[in-house]
């Protein structure tokens, strides 16, 4: 009975709509030092303390570029029609970051190969594309939203301690982000409207993996 549509105990966000349940559950594995909302314990080094080296932030450009290239190509090659909606959304940034990693080679460094934890993830967003679309959004959600968020702090926090306060393109957008953001969100709550509660279920559960494969890539700042 208590799984019937009505009487079913609403999700966190619900009324809404599914965006707000995916940030809802996003919020809750951040750790409290990261975002107020956040539910975790601190388990890693707060971002304030952090270390950058210019090698660690070079790896992490390096796997972002890797990272945002397939999802931007995943979304363009649709290998499920509704993909489409997400190509052009403004919030691409590959191109950015293929700019910045040009500077960087023009100030002397050597870019570093892609990591094995950013290739694997590649590997792993090009097999849940194909496989489990609500699984696909979520990884596509949280990168790019995470990026507008908690990684434009970070950005600046390593900015200001290893590159004399630069801006890289990879925290710029062309329009307003804001807007760019409910556009996709928009777009994302209209799509999970055709899912099941099970297809939900399964998108909010691949949050825990988003976050692990980012983390990953995340840390490199710091290797
Ligand atoms: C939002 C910090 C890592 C996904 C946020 C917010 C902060 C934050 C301050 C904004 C909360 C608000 O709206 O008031 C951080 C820090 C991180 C981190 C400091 C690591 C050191 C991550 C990771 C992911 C993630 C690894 C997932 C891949 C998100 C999402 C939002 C968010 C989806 C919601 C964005 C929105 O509603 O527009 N984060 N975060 N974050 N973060 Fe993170």
């Amino acid at each position: 009975l208590s799984e019937s549509p009505e009487l079913r105990p609403k999700r966190p966000g619900e009324r809404k709509g599914f965006v707000e349940e995916m940030r809802f559950v996003a919020m809750k594995l951040h750790t409290k030092d990261q975002a107020k909302e956040g539910g975790k314990e601190a388990d890693v080094q707060p971002v304030g303390s952090w270390k950058p080296t210019i090698q660690g932030y070079l790896q992490f450009l390096v796997d972002n570029k890797l990272i945002y290239e397939v999802l931007e190509a995943l979304v363009r090659r649709a290998s499920h029609s509704f993909y489409t909606e997400f190509q052009d959304t403004g919030l691409e940034r590959s191109e950015a970051l293929a700019k910045d990693l040009e500077w960087f080679q023009e100030q002397g460094h050597e870019l570093p190969e892609p990591s094995l934890d950013g290739k694997s993830y590649a590997e792993f967003l090009e097999t849940i594309a194909e496989e489990d679309p609500p699984a696909f959004i979520c990884h596509f959600y949280n990168y790019y939203f995470a990026h507008t968020a908690g990684g434009r702090f970070i950005g600046k926090k390593v900015a200001d301690e290893i590159l004399d306060g630069r801006e890289l393109e990879f925290y710029k957008w062309k329009g307003e982000l804001p807007k760019l953001l409910n556009a996709v969100r928009d777009k994302i709550n209209r799509i999970s409207e055709e899912w099941s509660r099970e297809d939900k279920d399964r998108c909010l559960k691949e949050t825990a993996k988003s976050f692990k494969y980012s983390g990953k890539i995340l840390r490199k700042i710091i290797s």
